[in-house]
């Protein structure tokens, strides 16, 4: 028999398309029951399974649920024995919080042989799984495929950012590959083995505890534009019908377990519902800017967000800064100075964030907690004041983005005692002199853009 590895490697995936759609798919002809979700006997002698992503009696806008129809139900495992603990941590609370910005460069791709789950380690993170509110943040660095086991995640909704290699993270939904610059997002709960086409894989996580991922409202910007709806991509069913002795791993509760099981759980022949697994391609989204004079604020660049019990506040925000043109003139065009209520964590996917100069490497990250002063580096400014803004200037290979949050982000012991942490982040601003001089009222410069 092939490794599940080979089962899938050879297999192109296929996509449904449209955000939140109420998908329906079959691998085999008839398996989806008609007119009904529950059947006192299902075709091919196969299990009826809800698996719901939000309360039963969520507003149906906000519902999620999907029926799934497999060859085994998912109770069918041994029992869950806690597995050593790694770098994983979802209690917030191990080390006080500092006012200080923080920088780490990106992780190197592990010597020893590591998969996915191996490879978790957590960055910080606020609430808790328990409360339904926050987030982890945590990088991933794997240089081989999940073997014999399956992972997943009771705490949360998984937000994966690839920076460096391929995932083929195969679900019981179905077949998904992402690559940098694609994202993928994998619901509460659902099981799924990610891997590896290439030699080694990193990138960053925000598991969400909240409210599941979705599309922001776009007010006056109308019908279209930022994310679009149709762009968004769900696999087709697809399932394997293996037994064997696997391992089915869980994170629950902050900690990691594992069962037993005798055969592979991605077994789903045919499901139909709106909680699945989607990706999503950064280049595709529809960047909005000023063509006047000012930023607008960053908001503009939400691709998805997880709301809360206050409208407007998020839980947790998914921005991305990508390649755009900058035209407003006489207007300070890098983003500027800012203190914000929020919290922000941001990585790099590939090129230069237009605020640092250098430090800020690809698969590396930064932290700016709440009201902690930050905005570009000294070289930045300098560049920036002495630009001519009479032309649009492009903005090109980059793709930055952002976890931000409302609940401070609480590194964890690790990511404070990481060899990675850079020393001396403040000095980025250190070189910011002061420029004012009481005698010369006009700007320095090239003045104001008629
Ligand atoms: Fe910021």
């Amino acid at each position: 028999m092939k490794s599940a590895a080979e089962q899938t490697a050879d297999t192109t995936p296929r996509y449904l398309s449209g955000f939140g759609n109420h998908f329906a798919t079959e691998a085999l002809p008839g398996a989806l029951p008609e007119g009904r979700n529950s059947p006192q006997r299902c075709a091919y002698g196969l299990y009826a399974e809800q698996f719901s992503g939000t309360a039963f009696t969520a507003p149906r806008h906000a519902n999620r649920r999907s029926w799934l129809y497999r060859i085994r139900p998912a109770a069918s495992h041994g029992e869950f024995r806690k597995l050593r603990a790694g770098r994983l941590e979802t209690r917030f609370d191990e080390v006080d919080p500092s006012p200080n910005r923080l920088r780490w460069s990106a992780p190197p791709l592990p010597r020893a042989p590591t998969d996915f789950i191996d490879g978790l380690a957590t960055v910080g993170g606020n609430g808790s799984p328990d409360a339904n509110t926050g987030c982890a943040i945590h990088w991933y660095v794997a240089n081989r495929s999940m073997r014999g086991r399956f992972f997943y995640d009771a705490d949360g909704e998984l937000l994966i950012v690839p920076q460096s290699g391929r995932l083929r993270i195969a679900t019981e939904l179905g077949l998904l590959e992402v690559a940098p610059l694609e994202i993928a997002v994998i619901p509460r709960g659902l099981r799924f083995r990610v891997e590896l086409p290439d030699a080694g894989a990193r990138g960053y996580i925000c598991e969400n505890f909240g409210a599941p991922f979705r599309l922001p409202d776009l007010g006056p910007i109308g019908s279209n534009g930022l994310a679009n709806p149709r762009d968004f991509l769900t696999p087709v069913a697809g399932y394997e019908d293996r037994k064997g002795r696997f391992e089915l791993v869980a994170k629950f509760a902050g900690a990691l377990w594992a069962a037993p099981i005798d055969h592979s759980p991605l077994d789903v022949v045919a499901w139909h519902g709106n909680n699945a697994p989607y990706k999503y391609e950064l280049t595709r989204f529809n960047t909005m800017g000023s063509v006047s004079f000012d930023h607008p604020d960053p908001s503009i660049f939400l691709v998805l967000q997880s709301v809360s019990d206050t409208a407007g506040v998020d839980n947790v925000d998914f921005v991305i800064f990508p390649p755009r043109w900058l035209s407003m003139r006489d207007t300070f065009r890098p983003p500027w100075f800012h203190r914000n209520v929020a919290s922000e964590f941001m990585g790099l996917i590939e090129g230069v964030y237009d605020a640092k100069a250098e430090g800020f490497e690809p698969g590396g990250a930064s932290l700016h907690n709440c009201m902690s002063g930050h905005g570009p580096d000294a070289a930045t400014f300098e560049k920036a004041i002495l630009a001519d803004t009479s032309k649009p200037a492009y903005v090109g290979k980059t793709m930055a983005f952002m976890f931000e949050t409302r609940a401070l982000i609480r590194p964890t012991r690790h990511a404070l005692k990481s060899p990675l942490l850079q020393a001396d982040y403040d000095a980025a601003w250190r070189g910011l002199k002061s420029h004012f001089t009481p005698s010369a009222p006009v700007a320095r410069g090239r003045g104001r853009a008629k």
